[in-house]
Parts: C-alpha cells; structure tokens; sequence
C-alpha cells in the first residue's frame, strides 16, 4: 500500500467524513441488489457542502447493472455540473448480514472517477470502508489508478 493511504479508526474520522459514511451505509439499505446480494452505498460531497448518494442497480441482463459510485457521480454531474465532487465514500453489505464488507471502488468507477477529477481539476478524496470498522483514507484516484489512460496522453 502506497504511502498515500491512510488507515483511519473510526473516532479519528472528521464530522463531514462521519456523516458521509453515515449517508452511505443509510443508502446502501435501499440497494436494488437480487442478483449478487451485495449492497453497495456510496455518498459523494461537493464543494458546495451538498451530500448526494447512491446505492448499486442492478438488472437480469448483468452488465447493464450499475455501481453506486458511478451512479451517484453521473447524478452529481447532471445535477450540479458547477461544484465539484470532493469525497466519494463508499461501503458495502451482503444481504442477510449484519456486519459491513470491505469494498474498494472496481476499475470502471476508477475510471469514472479519475473522469470527474480531469472535470474539475481536483482529486476526489476516497473513503472505504473495511470489514474491521477503520476506514481508508486516499488522496485521489491516481493512487488506485497508476499509469491510468490519460497520464501518457499530456
Ligand atoms: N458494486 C458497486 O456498486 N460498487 C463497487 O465498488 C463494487 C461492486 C456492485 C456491482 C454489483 O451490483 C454488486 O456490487 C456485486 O458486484
């Protein structure tokens, strides 16, 4: 793990990152998730202070199901294309059990994620939940992204 990432207790989590985290475990209650069972939240803020969040949508014809992050930052995007995106959250839960999943975004939120950085021009601080309770802490996609598309292409 780089340098970059931070692992965090919970009582060491800021307020804003407390109630993003709380925004994305409420929403991950309302999952449409009967395929894979697996019940994902996601909340983004954006530089005007405004919470928004999504859980994953999925569908019988498999991919076209959607991740919660990539859902709540294309709602972001059509909804207030003026204030960027400042910190994804992102936490998930198996149907059935009480106790949270570790997730960690998949490459294609990765690469919707690094899109909305190039927008704005600001990283996007990540914050994961893992299965123990702490949370991580990333600056930005790049560390989760290395040698991405784009960074050839200057
Ligand atoms: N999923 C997300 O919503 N976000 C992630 O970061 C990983 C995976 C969803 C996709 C699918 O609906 C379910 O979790 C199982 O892969």
């Amino acid at each position: 793990m780089s340098s970059e990432l931070e692992e965090l207790l919970p009582e060491e989590l800021n307020s804003t990152e407390r109630e993003l985290l709380e925004s994305a475990k409420s929403v991950s209650k309302r999952a449409y998730a009967p395929y894979s069972g697996f019940h994902v939240g996601s909340a983004v803020l954006l530089e005007n202070g405004q919470i928004l969040q999504s859980s994953n949508q999925e569908n019988v014809s498999f991919p076209a199901g959607v991740c919660a992050e990539r859902l709540v930052l294309g709602y972001a995007g059509a909804n207030f294309p003026e204030s960027a995106p400042v910190m994804l959250a992102v936490v998930a839960q198996r149907r059935g059990e009480e106790e949270w999943a570790g997730v960690s975004p998949c490459g294609i939120c990765r690469q919707t994620i690094n899109e909305v950085e190039n927008r704005f021009g600001k990283p996007i601080t990540l914050l994961i939940l893992k299965s123990d309770g702490n949370v991580l802490r990333i600056p930005g996609i790049s560390h989760l992204l290395p040698l991405k598309f784009d960074d050839l292409n200057q």
